[in-house]
């Protein structure tokens, strides 16, 4: 049986090593490195399927945890799919809920069976375990589902991840073995272990002779310096098969997206461009600005004049800045709009670098343009 998801790879950068790729999923392909917006509750928030494929968006994520308890798997089954429900028929990948539990609620108690925990909405007793966040990813039908792991904190002891890691392994296989649907949903494992190498090699080793079509590579941007997070992917990329997708977990700043592009990495997630949207806080060409701020109420020209999204081609600054100050919800459609599409251009870019053999180059540019070299 060929797998539901597979990785046909195009060429590597001769710079930096960073991969040019396609993913191929039952509702179509992508290229990578890609970056997925996040749609938690089978929406990106503020945003249209029809806008998302205008800002060429290949695939986006959603989460187990939030749609199981609203509005149910159920539901979303009997709709015919999540890919029906939400009218979106490009690939979408289901974070397994693991990291949602560790994230969002408070009182949890970690089992061998699974997670115990309350609802963060009401305070209902749940359990989430490999079994149960296969089922819902099953009832969903996304093109990728995740397995149930978890996600230590930043920082952890050596002696708490290693028995994380193994429990994580041991989890991983009861995910493949209750998962019902490997002809169309492929099933990534998730490699933990923090910033320990040791740890890292032997999380990569237990999933890999597991067999999963993809891997990604969780436990980071929780909080460690940049300089970990680097490090962590570059001993970790290379235990990984060359032959899938490498997905890089809950990782979106621009710096990060390149620097995670340069170690080999295929797939990238974050709430990062909306969340930061909601505020007034955009990301341009030039670096970071929000434009709630007073200079912008009599500046007419576009948000980033090298754009050309929806928002920089018809709206100035002066607009949204008003808006946003007006607590109008066009408001935030614009910013989210103008900060995804800057994130999918970016990754346009990167991958147009990679195939002229120049990521390096690009990255120094676009870091001394962007602010990040400096002090
Ligand atoms: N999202 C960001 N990091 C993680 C992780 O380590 N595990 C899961 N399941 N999701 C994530
Ligand atoms: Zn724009």
């Amino acid at each position: 049986m060929t797998p539901a998801v597979t990785y046909e790879h195009i060429k590597t950068c001769k710079q930096t090593g960073a991969r040019l790729g396609i993913v191929h999923t039952p509702h179509g392909s992508f290229e990578t490195p890609a970056f997925m917006p996040v749609g938690t509750q089978a929406t990106v928030k503020t945003m249209s399927p029809e806008e998302l494929k205008a800002m060429n968006a290949g695939i986006i994520l959603s989460n187990t945890y939030h749609l199981w308890l609203r509005p149910g798997n159920d539901v979303i089954k009997e709709a015919g799919g999540l890919h029906k429900f939400m009218n979106w028929d490009r690939p979408i990948l289901t974070d397994s809920g693991g990291f949602q539990v560790f994230s969002l609620s408070e009182f949890r108690n970690i089992k061998e069976e699974g997670v115990h925990f309350r609802n963060h909405m009401n305070g209902d007793k749940l359990f989430l375990s490999p079994e149960k966040a296969m089922h819902i990813q099953n009832d969903l039908g996304s093109d990728i589902m995740m397995a149930f792991d978890e996600c230590p904190p930043f920082p952890a002891t050596h002696e708490y991840m290693k028995s994380s890691v193994e429990r994580t392994s041991r989890w991983a296989e009861r995910c493949l073995k209750a998962h019902q649907r490997p002809q169309d949903q492929g099933l990534f494992g998730i490699i933990q272990g923090g910033e320990f190498e040791d740890l890292r090699k032997q999380s990569a080793q237990d999933l890999v002779s597991l067999d999963f079509p993809g891997y990604a590579i969780g436990g980071l941007s929780v909080g460690e310096p940049k300089d970990v997070m680097n490090r962590a992917l570059e001993f970790t990329t290379p235990l990984m098969p060359a032959d899938k997708p490498r997905y890089l977990m809950g990782v979106g700043s621009p710096d990060s997206l390149i620097d995670g592009a340069i170690r080999g990495i295929d797939m990238f997630d974050c709430v990062l461009p909306t969340r930061i949207a909601r505020n007034g806080t955009l990301m341009t060409s030039t670096g970071r600005l929000n434009i709630k701020n007073a200079a912008f109420k009599r500046d007419f020209g576009p948000i980033d004049d090298k754009c050309d999204c929806y928002t920089c081609k018809n709206y100035s600054r002066a607009y949204v800045h008003h808006l946003i100050r007006a607590d109008e919800t066009f408001g935030i459609r614009l910013t989210s709009y103008h900060n995804l599409q800057f994130l999918l251009n970016l990754m346009g870019q990167v991958r147009q670098a990679i195939r002229e053999d120049r990521l390096g180059d690009f990255r120094e540019e676009f870091f001394e343009a962007y602010g990040f070299n400096k002090p």
